[in-house]
């Protein structure tokens, strides 16, 4: 699976500050397998050199309509030939340029010819020029084109003011490029729940049980949810990852906070992706105070059964779909079935243990997507990214 790779991108850059942080939007776009051609202004050639971009781009920077190949009419060509026209930074000079429409350098003349293809903003300026009527009102007039907007966010100012004006996190701007390029959007109007992470069950104040679960498959779900269009919320117990842009987050700890999070979520929800590993286990009595080891001698936990959070959802099910997951590592489609009849599930997605490879905190997986007539697809060895489009893609197919 190539996922999202080979997408033509064209990247603007104008004469903000932050276009010293267009070499590193770009590196990304390429560590991403996009063919990017790079467009400056004038005024950003100012902030960084061409030749920078040209670099890690691999292809000539184009520079002006008129320089040389003028031949092939870059404006059109470029414009016809590109997935998706990302400016970044955009000040407010070229936003008010675009709102007019003028088409007097080569940038504003490629997006005035483009067709089809969709158009990504990122905004940097100070705060005062960003909150302005003006530009508020180019904004809107370029909002109504169809045209896309990330940020700005808010924050310190190259000026040393603080307020909305900087050019967003880069993360955020390529999540965005994703969720455009993504051109399937069958879960639109869907609202999609996903769990993920492991869930934390307290011996006492500084202890407690737990799993080696990192998140990554579910915040990956989560995230290519969106990108098929979906309303997602996603329910994490701990992680290190940060919460992915565009979908609702909430934090949760152990079990039974998981259980209550989700049944406040279930009735609004159409499709449940149960990613979490949740702790089976706790302990049955949680001390309030660290235990010390002084005097304890042997320290003997007992332990009890978590809720069986599936279990409990299943009875409410209705028409909505559950997607469950299950790490195994023999007789997998045979124990999968099982689980996905005991817990009612329309789809299981079984995680590959055996031998030596493990899912757990890797960037890579290989998932077993089974349906309830036992008829399974693999996916092969692939990174988690492409492990949820494979999931959400057999699961927008299959029901
Ligand atoms: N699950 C759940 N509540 C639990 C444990 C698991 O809802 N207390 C969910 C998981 O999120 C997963 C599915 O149930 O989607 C199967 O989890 P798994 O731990 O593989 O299944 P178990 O039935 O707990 O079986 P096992 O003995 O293999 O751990």
């Amino acid at each position: 699976m190539r996922y999202l790779k080979g997408n033509r991108v064209v990247l603007g850059v104008t004469g903000s500050i932050a276009a010293y942080k267009s070499a590193e939007l770009l590196r990304l776009m390429v560590k991403a397998g996009f063919n990017v051609r790079v467009v400056m202004t004038v005024e950003a050639q100012s902030f960084i050199s061409p030749l920078t971009l040209a670099t890690i781009s691999g292809e000539k920077v184009l520079l002006n309509e008129f320089s040389d190949d003028a031949y092939k009419i870059p404006h059109i060509q470029e414009a016809r030939n590109s997935d998706i026209i990302v400016i970044a930074p955009a000040t407010a000079q070229i936003i008010s340029e675009l709102a007019c429409g003028r088409a007097d350098k080569l940038l504003t003349a490629m997006v005035l010819a483009a067709r089809d293809t969709p158009v990504l903003i990122a905004p940097a300026m100070n705060s005062a020029m960003w909150a302005h009527p003006a530009t508020q009102g180019n904004v809107s007039t370029l909002f109504s084109y169809g045209y896309h907007f990330v940020g700005p966010a808010k924050g310190e100012l190259a000026c040393g003011e603080e307020g909305s004006g900087r050019l967003v996190d880069l993360p955020i701007i390529m999540e965005e490029i994703f969720y455009l390029l993504h051109r399937e959007k069958a879960l639109d109007g869907k609202r999609v729940l996903v769990t993920a992470s492991r869930t934390i069950e307290a011996i006492d104040p500084v202890r407690y049980i737990s799993n080696y679960s990192s998140g990554k498959m579910g915040y990956w779900l989560a995230r290519v949810a969106r990108r098929w269009g979906a309303d997602v919320t996603l329910i994490s117990g701990p992680s290190e990852l940060s919460p992915p842009y565009g979908v609702k987050f909430v934090g949760v700890e152990s079990a039974s906070d998981m259980k209550e999070a989700i049944l406040d979520h279930f009735n609004s929800t159409d499709i449940l992706f149960m990613a979490a590993a949740v702790a089976d286990f706790r302990p049955v009595y949680k001390y309030n105070h660290k235990i010390k080891k002084e005097g304890s001698g042997t320290l003997l936990l007992r332990l009890e059964p978590t809720v069986d959070i599936l279990g409990e959802i299943a009875l409410r099910k209705g028409n909505k779909v559950i997607v469950g997951f299950a790490a195994e590592s023999d007789n997998l489609v045979e124990n999968a079935l099982q689980k996905m009849r005991k817990k009612n599930m329309d789809i299981i997605v079984v995680n590959k243990i055996a031998g030596d490879f493990s899912a757990f905190g890797s960037d890579f997986n290989e998932v077993t997507v089974i349906v309830k007539d036992g008829s399974s697809y693999v996916s092969g060895r692939v990174t988690k990214e492409e492990a949820a489009e494979f999931v959400i893609d057999k699961v927008v197919r299959l029901l």
